[in-house]
């Protein structure tokens, strides 16, 4: 069994760069760390030169020192293959291992993730470093589990080089077999872009309208992805030949034009994750919207990190101001945002966190991106923090291996996320309904999961959800559909959102009434439908007496069949009349169709009438800036409490809870303070 995530503690850990330091420092750090409760170092994910300073030529002795001290003092350590940063004499003696940018210009060294997937000698070359690494370093005790790359599809999530071009070409000679079949697929008849030789295919170059074939880039995306899942998988079964018992291998994300949850499948122990929530404070980045969630929008990226690990680790989190020497430019952590961020992961499923980085580096692009320390490694108010830390978490290291609990679930599945990238139709919709969905559960304490739908998800999978939203299906097959009307005749509740079911899975659309497939399940036609008008105003809508306001688009609908039921119409504009809500009863559930998209308060009303909204009331009411979340395992359930706030916050305990920091009996009225977290056991 491996130190982390073993389901007995949380477990703290941070990034570590021996080969930024001098050797006579790595003691002291290492020390340190021990000492402030830190058990784990990550390390060499961008150290290729320290094994291999020249082509074929390896050199141990670096790594090995380290770990011999790493031994000594019983410090365990992550080792990450090295792929992030190609050295300098593999680019310059094989620039097709570069990536490009569309119009093929390469991307030189000077930064990092330059490289692209599909290079034949860049995928023989991490072969081997990856191979080299593992079968030298794998064997010893610190080691317990490796990181496959950095943040694969960071910097970038395209390839337009020439490898990727002739990779793209097998990918599509496998999907569709004869030129036909493609041309058929992308539509190419339109505006004559019919192939009639497979060398006339490339990755999308620069066209004179900003647009390419939007069938191709939707395929395209799905090769970006099939492409590094390869990468991915290259490396973990190479690694996995030496691997000791007990130890993992994992990779940190979570990053576009990526299906985590495959690679996660084919590759993976569990995911990891990055985790900065300070970026909701960079100067650069900084919302003053009323209302922004900040800091607390993060809870949303865990919740995609959940969806495909629900127990994971967070292999960098925050512990300092942002910032590169370019951009990024965020504030120092104020007293008690460290703690508030890493109990957020925590609250999600985090059992191990690390943060980034140890020390701030003295030079490089990164020297505003503050770790623990900073540049003189003296004590200091976060390391404080991070002991502090340390001490919470033997408090509460029963929540470990307790799963985050929700009987709400947004559906998601990456045909569609890729599709909205390139389609401004559907990613407007789809944009103003996810920000809504995930607002208005946050802010009403509703426990929200994301749930992914593939052509291989089971109905089973979805039936612990008492409610799922599928926010806009718009691509649909028919395997999908079925599933979705197994879960609702099994007595699931299923609202879908405007837009669904137009388009097949090549983006095409289909000339089917809508919702096309979806058509039976929601008991729903839909006659006519448009964007909302800039000038229309607001377009109001009536759910039996209660308002509500329709946003971006409108479906108008018709019921179908004798089990669709109208509840709401439009109120304002031509459409006034017009059916916006059907709810159709289909077996033992329902599904609704609702012809727009939501809005904050929208969603929140769905949650209230479908009867989801804040299932811990009867625990815990707390203020607005507070975010409650409970992991659970067997009967015992631990109560995450988070004030996102500057300020005091209120807790009122319904019932007696043990506050685990303390270990006392409390119940009633409780102050917690500005960036307070409380984690308490109830039954
Ligand atoms: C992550 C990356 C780290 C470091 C950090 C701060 O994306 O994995 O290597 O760059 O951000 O920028």
């Amino acid at each position: 069994m491996s130190t982390i995530l073993d389901g007995k503690r949380i477990v703290l850990g941070t990034c570590y760069y021996p080969e930024h330091w001098p050797e006579a420092m790595w003691r002291e750090d290492l020390e340190r760390m021990l000492k402030t409760g830190i058990e784990v170092v990550r390390i060499a994910e961008f150290a290729w030169n320290k094994v291999e300073p020249e082509e074929g030529v390896f050199t141990y002795e670096f790594f090995d020192r380290f770990l011999d001290l790493a031994d000594e003092m019983g410090m365990k350590v992550i080792f990450c293959t090295p792929t992030a940063t190609p050295p300098a004499w593999l680019t310059e003696k094989y620039p097709e291992a570069l990536n490009a940018d569309i119009n093929g210009i390469l991307y030189r060294h000077g930064a990092r993730r330059h490289y692209n997937y599909n290079s034949e000698i860049y995928k023989k070359l991490s072969a081997r470093i990856t191979e080299k690494f593992a079968e030298h370093y794998a064997k010893r005790n610190c080691v317990i589990g490796w990181q496959i790359d950095n943040e694969l599809n960071c910097e970038k999530d395209v390839f337009y080089s020439e490898s990727d071009t002739k990779a793209f070409r097998v990918f599509l000679k496998e999907k569709y077999g004869t030129l036909d079949a493609l041309n058929e697929a992308w539509g190419t008849v339109f505006w004559n872009q019919t192939y009639s030789d497979w060398e006339e295919i490339h990755v999308p170059r620069k066209t004179n309208s900003d647009s390419t074939n939007p069938h191709e880039v939707l395929d395209y995306t799905r090769f970006v992805s099939k492409s590094a899942r390869n990468f991915a998988k290259m490396q973990s079964d190479i690694i996995r030949k030496y691997l000791k018992p007990g130890d993992f291998v994992t990779t940190n994300g979570l990053f576009s034009n990526l299906d985590n949850h495959k690679m996660r499948r084919e590759s993976l122990d569990f995911i990891t994750y990055d985790s900065y929530p300070n970026f909701a404070y960079c100067l650069d980045m900084y919302s003053n919207a009323p209302g922004d969630l900040r800091d607390r929008k993060w809870s949303r990226n865990l919740t995609e990190v959940r969806s495909v690990s629900p127990i994971f680790g967070i292999m960098e989190q925050q512990s300092g101001a942002n910032g590169w020497n370019t951009r990024m430019a965020a504030p120092t952590p104020r007293p008690g945002q460290m703690t508030l961020w890493t109990l957020q992961s925590i609250a999600h499923g985090a059992d191990y966190v690390s943060y980034f980085r140890w020390r701030t580096c003295t030079f490089g692009t990164e020297i505003y991106w503050h770790g623990i320390l900073d540049y003189s490694g003296r004590d200091n108010r976060r390391l404080r923090e991070v002991g502090d830390i340390h001490e919470k978490l033997q408090k509460i290291k029963d929540a470990a291996g307790a799963v985050y609990e929700a009987s709400v679930g947004v559906i998601k599945d990456y045909d569609n996320i890729w599709d909205a990238q390139l389609d401004a139709w559907h990613q407007r919709v789809d944009s103003q309904s996810q920000k809504a969905l995930f607002a208005a559960a946050q802010r009403s304490n509703t426990p929200m999961d994301y749930v992914y739908l593939e052509d291989d998800t089971d109905a089973e999978q979805l039936k612990k959800y008492k409610v799922l939203f599928y926010p806009h299906a718009v691509l649909m097959n028919e395997k999908r559909a079925e599933v979705l009307k197994s879960y609702v005749s099994a007595g699931g509740i299923l609202v879908i959102g405007c837009r669904s079911g137009y388009k097949d899975m090549t983006g095409k659309c289909v000339m089917d009434k809508l919702p096309g497939l979806l058509r039976e399940l929601t008991g729903t036609d839909i006659p006519e439908y448009s964007l909302i008008a800039p000038d229309a105003g607001e377009v109001t809508i009536d759910w039996e007496g209660i308002q509500m306001k329709a946003e971006v688009f409108t479906d108008l609908l018709e019921p179908e069949g004798e089990n669709a039921q109208l509840q709401a119409v439009y109120t304002s504009d031509y459409y006034a009349g017009s059916g916006a809500l059907i709810c159709n009863t289909y077996g033992a559930g329902k599904a609704y169709y609702y012809g727009t998209s939501f809005n904050e308060e929208s969603a929140r009303i769905f949650l209230e009438k479908l009867g989801v909204v804040s299932p811990y009331k009867d625990v815990a009411d707390v203020s607005p800036e507070c975010e409650i979340a409970v992991r659970s395992k067997g009967n015992r359930k631990f109560l995450f409490i988070l004030n996102y706030g500057k300020d005091d916050a209120e807790v009122t305990l319904h019932r007696d809870v043990t506050d685990l920091y303390t270990g006392q009996k409390i119940s009633g009225v409780q102050k917690l303070c500005g960036y307070g977290t409380m984690v308490a056991e109830y039954s």
